[in-house]
């Protein structure tokens, strides 16, 4: 596998200078931009919405934004975000009743598909929906806040979806969402995810202002990722 894909959560970034930060990252080898949306009523904090990811758009980032929704209901929301320039739209189970009209509206709306399981949300959410979802994202954190640490359970989880994607034979992403770090990447590519969310791990540094600091960071990613494929 080697069409790793790394996804910096804005969350973590400087919000009073969102555009150059975000340009920053993508300069600087990202491939996604994470866009964590939390509503203080699913999770207990609140942060963006629709208008700034259509900003991000009008100020020119081109790459696929990834919309995180951390937010009940969730379906009204949907159609917002495919207007603002989502490129994907993620959402957590729980957070709807009614999995199979939320996944069909995003991608009715034009937008790819996800779902999102929490550390403690059971696999089988996905059992009549594998032909409706375009990526499938394990939080290796609750959600709610960045700069958590890594629950290694997740590795595990990571490994069960891998074999469960492989065998659906469905273009499925694999995406793992807390507290990814260089030290874990490779460990955590190796269980079967292939694309990284990383919000205090790129942004969360005292030098991370300077462009050329994303470079590095972003390249000791790579590094690791590489190391993998060549086991
Ligand atoms: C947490 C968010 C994450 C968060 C990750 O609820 O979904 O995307 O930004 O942050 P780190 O990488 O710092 O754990
Ligand atoms: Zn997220």
């Amino acid at each position: 596998m080697s069409d790793y894909r790394l996804a910096p959560s804005i969350l973590s970034a400087d919000f009073a200078r969102l555009g150059e930060e975000v340009d920053n990252v993508l300069a600087s080898g990202a491939d996604i931009v994470h866009f964590d949306v939390m509503d203080n009523h699913y999770v207990p904090n609140l942060t963006i919405g629709p208008l700034v990811c259509e900003a991000l758009r009008k100020h020119g980032v081109t790459a696929p934004i990834d919309v995180h929704l951390m937010v009940k209901p969730v379906d009204r929301i949907i159609p917002d975000f495919a207007k603002a320039g989502a490129s994907y739209i993620t959402f957590h189970p729980e957070a709807s009743d009614h999995i199979d009209r939320s996944l069909s509206l995003i991608r009715e709306s034009g937008c790819h598909a996800g779902l999102v399981f929490n550390p403690a949300t059971p696999l089988s959410y996905l059992d009549y929906v594998l032909d409706k979802v375009d990526m499938i994202l394990l939080m290796s954190v609750n959600p709610g806040f960045g700069g958590q640490s890594f629950i290694p359970s997740t590795l595990d989880k990571l490994r069960q979806v891998r074999q469960l994607i492989d065998e659906s034979g469905h273009d499925i992403r694999l995406e793992v969402d807390g507290g990814v770090k260089v030290d874990n990447i490779a460990e955590i590519a190796a269980a079967g995810a292939d694309t990284f969310v990383a919000g205090s791990g790129i942004f969360g540094h005292s030098e991370a202002s300077d462009a050329n600091h994303y470079n590095s960071i972003i390249e000791e990613f790579r590094q690791k990722l590489a190391e993998v494929n060549s086991i």
